[in-house]
C-alpha cells in the first residue's frame, strides 16, 4: 500500500467466477490465470479451502452424522495447541500457526459430505508460492489468503487474512495527526484483513466462487506476511476466554502464596486486607464456633512499643540459653520483618464456644482443635492475600510471648497469640497482574500418605 492507501482512488472488487472443482495437487495459480485476467498491482483473494484441498488437507469423513462429529472433534483436537475458550459446542482454540478461531478451523462447509477440511499448514508459505507462480507468468500481484472467522465482542463473521505475500499486511498511523491536530488513537490498520473482508463481499459461500480480485490499491511490499497480524501471547489481554481464566485463577489461587520477607513501601490498600480478613474467617472451625480473632495493628506507636517488648523478653530467653551477645543480636535481628512490614495482622485464639470436659485428655484434644482452626484461618488469609497480589509472612514470634502481647495490648487472658502476620506488596510489582506467579505443587512424595 501507498501511504495513503485509503485516501483518493477507488478500489474494485472482482469475483473470478469460473474456477474448477480443485483438489489434491492442482496449480492455483495456473486455474486462476486460465479464469481471469490479472493485472500488475492486483490483490487476488483466495479462501484458505482451495489451498486445504491442493495441499491434501482434506480428510475423508463418515456419512454417519455422529461419527462425523465425532471425527470433526477429534482433528479439532489434533489441529489445536491450546484451548483458548470454550462454551457449550463452541471451542475456540489456538493451532500450530497461532491461529485463534473457533474449531481450529475445521471445517465441513463447501466441501463433500463425505470429507472434512484443515487449514493449510503454512498459509503464508502458500501465498508466496502462489504470488511466485504468478510472477513466472509475468504479472506482479500479491495474494492473501482468508478464512472466515468469529469476533469477540461483536456478532457474525468476517473475513480476515490467513495468508499473505507481496503486501505489507499492516498500514501504521503511529505519531500520526489527523486533519484537526488530533494525534491518532488508531495507530495500525490490519489492511491484510480489510482486503480479505471486502473481497468476500464478492467471493461467495453459497455459490462457490473462491477467489477474487481487489484491483486499485498499489500494494507495496514490506515483506510483511498475515502471521504478523497474530497478536503475541504476552500483548494479548485476552489469551484465555473469561471461563477458563477464572477456572486457571481458583487453580492456582494456593500456588501463588509464598513467603515475602521484603514489601515494597507503599500502603496496602485497607479495603482489600479487610476483605481478605473477612475471606479467611469462613475457614472451618469446630461446633459452629468462631475462634479466630484477627487484630489488626494499624497504631505505628503501639506497634513498636510491643515489638520492642517482645525483644526484650526474647533477649532474656537467650540470654537464659547461655547464647553470646552477637548470637542474640543476629536472633533479635530476625524480628525486623514486623518492624518493618507496612502493616502487621496478629491473629488470635479465643476459644469461646470450646467444651469443658472433666479431664486434661479431652480438655487438650479440644484446645488442639480450637489451634488447628485458627492456623487453617490465617493459611487462607496467606491465599487471601496473595490471590490480591499481596505478599505476607506469617512470623511465630508472638506465640512465645503471649503474656506480652496481651499485657501491651490490653487483651483477655484467653486471647492466645498465634504469630503475626506481616502484610505488604511485592517490592516490585509489573503491571501486568502477574507479580507473585503461581509455584509449582510440592513433590508428595513421603509427605503424602495413601493407605
Ligand atoms: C507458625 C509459623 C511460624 C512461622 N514463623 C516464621 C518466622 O518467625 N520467620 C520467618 O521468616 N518465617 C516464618 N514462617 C514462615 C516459614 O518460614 C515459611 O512458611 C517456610 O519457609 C516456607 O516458605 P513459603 O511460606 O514461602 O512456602 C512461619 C510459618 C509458620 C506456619
Amino acid at each position: 500500500m501507498t501511504a495513503d492507501h485509503r485516501a483518493g482512488g477507488a478500489v474494485e472488487l472482482i469475483p473470478i467466477p469460473g474456477l474448477p472443482e480443485f483438489r489434491a495437487g492442482m496449480d492455483v495459480a495456473a486455474a486462476i490465470l486460465e479464469a481471469a485476467e490479472l493485472r500488475d498491482g492486483d490483490v487476488v483473494v483466495i479462501t484458505s479451502k482451495v489451498f486445504s484441498k491442493t495441499e491434501g488437507r482434506m480428510v475423508a469423513a463418515p456419512a454417519d452424522p455422529d461419527e462425523r462429529d465425532a471425527l470433526r472433534r477429534r482433528l479439532v483436537d489434533e489441529e489445536s495447541v491450546r484451548v483458548v475458550a470454550r462454551k457449550n459446542r463452541t471451542l475456540i482454540t489456538e493451532n500450530a500457526y497461532g491461529l485463534v478461531q473457533a474449531a481450529a478451523g475445521v471445517d465441513g462447509s463447501n466441501v463433500a459430505a463425505d470429507e472434512l477440511a484443515l487449514l493449510p499448514l503454512d498459509p503464508d508459505a502458500s501465498a508466496a508460492t502462489t504470488r511466485a507462480a504468478f510472477a513466472a507468468a509475468g504479472v506482479d500481484v500479491a495474494v492473501v489468503i482468508t478464512d472466515t472467522m468469529g469476533r469477540a465482542w461483536r456478532v457474525g463473521q468476517t473475513d480476515v487474512a490467513i495468508g499473505s505475500a507481496g503486501l505489507a499486511v499492516a498500514h501504521s498511523y503511529e505519531g500520526r495527526r489527523d486533519s484537526h491536530g488530533n494525534e491518532l488513537i488508531v495507530t495500525e490498520i490490519a489492511v491484510a484483513d480489510e482486503i480479505a473482508a471486502a473481497a468476500d463481499l464478492v467471493k461467495g459461500k453459497l455459490d462457490g466462487i473462491a477467489a477474487a480480485i481487489v484491483r486499485g490499491l498499489t500494494p507495496r511490499d514490506d515483506g510483511s506476511r498475515a502471521a504478523d497480524l497474530v497478536r503475541p501471547g504476552a500483548d494479548d489481554l485476552f489469551r484465555l476466554g473469561t471461563d477458563l481464566a477464572v477456572a486457571q485463577g481458583r487453580r492456582e489461587a494456593v500456588l501463588t502464596r509464598r513467603s515475602v520477607r521484603a514489601f515494597a513501601d507503599e500502603p496496602v490498600d485497607p479495603a482489600q486486607l479487610r476483605a481478605a480478613m473477612a475471606e479467611a474467617l469462613t475457614a472451618p472451625a469446630p461446633h459452629h464456633t468462631h475462634p479466630v480473632r484477627f487484630l489488626w495493628l494499624r497504631d505505628r506507636e503501639r506497634r513498636v512499643a510491643l515489638l520492642d517488648a517482645m525483644g526484650k523478653a526474647w533477649r532474656a530467653d537467650l540470654r537464659g540459653d547461655d547464647k553470646t551477645p552477637e548470637s542474640i543480636d543476629k536472633r533479635v535481628r530476625r524480628g525486623q520483618i514486623l518492624y518493618d512490614a507496612p502493616e502487621i495482622v496478629i491473629p488470635f485464639l479465643v476459644p469461646e464456644g470450646a467444651h469443658t470436659y472433666p479431664d486434661d485428655r479431652r480438655n487438650a484434644a479440644e484446645h488442639t482443635m480450637f489451634t488447628v482452626a485458627t492456623g487453617a484461618a490465617v493459611g487462607l488469609l496467606l491465599v487471601a492475600l496473595s490471590a490480591r497480589e499481596i505478599g505476607s509472612c506469617w512470623i511465630g514470634s508472638t506465640i512465645f510471648a503471649p503474656e506480652v502481647v496481651r499485657d501491651q495490648l490490653g487483651l483477655a487472658p484467653h486471647w492466645e497469640p498465634l504469630g503475626a502476620i506481616a502484610v505488604g506488596y511485592l517490592p516490585q510489582r509489573p503491571d501486568d497482574g502477574s507479580n507473585i506467579p503461581p509455584r509449582a505443587p510440592a513433590d508428595p512424595t513421603g509427605l503424602v500418605v495413601e493407605l
